[in-house]
């Protein structure tokens, strides 16, 4: 099982931004739970983090037939960019979308995701953990 882990803008600032919500834990905290659960588990695994909608895009097209399946937190472009869902339909890779915080009982606007309909699960609201249980979902 190879799968590939696509986090958005403003990821690489957990730790800094926005303590209250997303934690006190850094990106490179995230990582290394993912890496440890990922070899726990025996799955390959890469993770990748962009501030760019089009390398996201290109991210998602370089894993075509290469990963089984993809844990994508898109970060702000979830609730906007119809090019990361139009790139995630195009390679036909499973996805599943998760969100460290809980996005339905924040601002109105979070509450949009164009991935959403598309997405084999969505996890939100559960931390760092909600990757981790993201990896479990995909070996079921
Ligand atoms: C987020 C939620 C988004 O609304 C926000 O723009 C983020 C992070 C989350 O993981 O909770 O940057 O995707």
């Amino acid at each position: 099982m190879k799968l590939l882990v696509l986090n958005g803008p403003n990821l690489n600032m957990l730790g800094i931004r926005e303590k209250d919500i997303y934690g006190s834990k850094t990106y490179a905290d995230l990582e290394k739970m993912i890496f440890d659960h990922a070899k726990e588990k025996g799955v390959e695994i890469e993770v990748k983090q962009s501030n760019c909608e089009g390398k996201l895009v290109t991210f998602i097209q370089e894993a075509y037939q290469k990963v089984d399946g993809i844990i994508i937190n898109p970060a702000a472009y979830t609730h906007t960019s119809i090019a990361i869902l139009d790139a995630l339909k195009a390679v036909s890779i499973p996805f599943i979308e998760v969100h460290i915080s809980d996005v339905s009982s924040r601002e109105e606007f979070r509450k949009i995701s164009y991935i959403a309909p598309y997405a084999k699960k969505r996890i939100i609201g559960h931390g760092f953990e909600g990757y981790i249980e993201a990896i479990d979902e995909f070996l079921k």
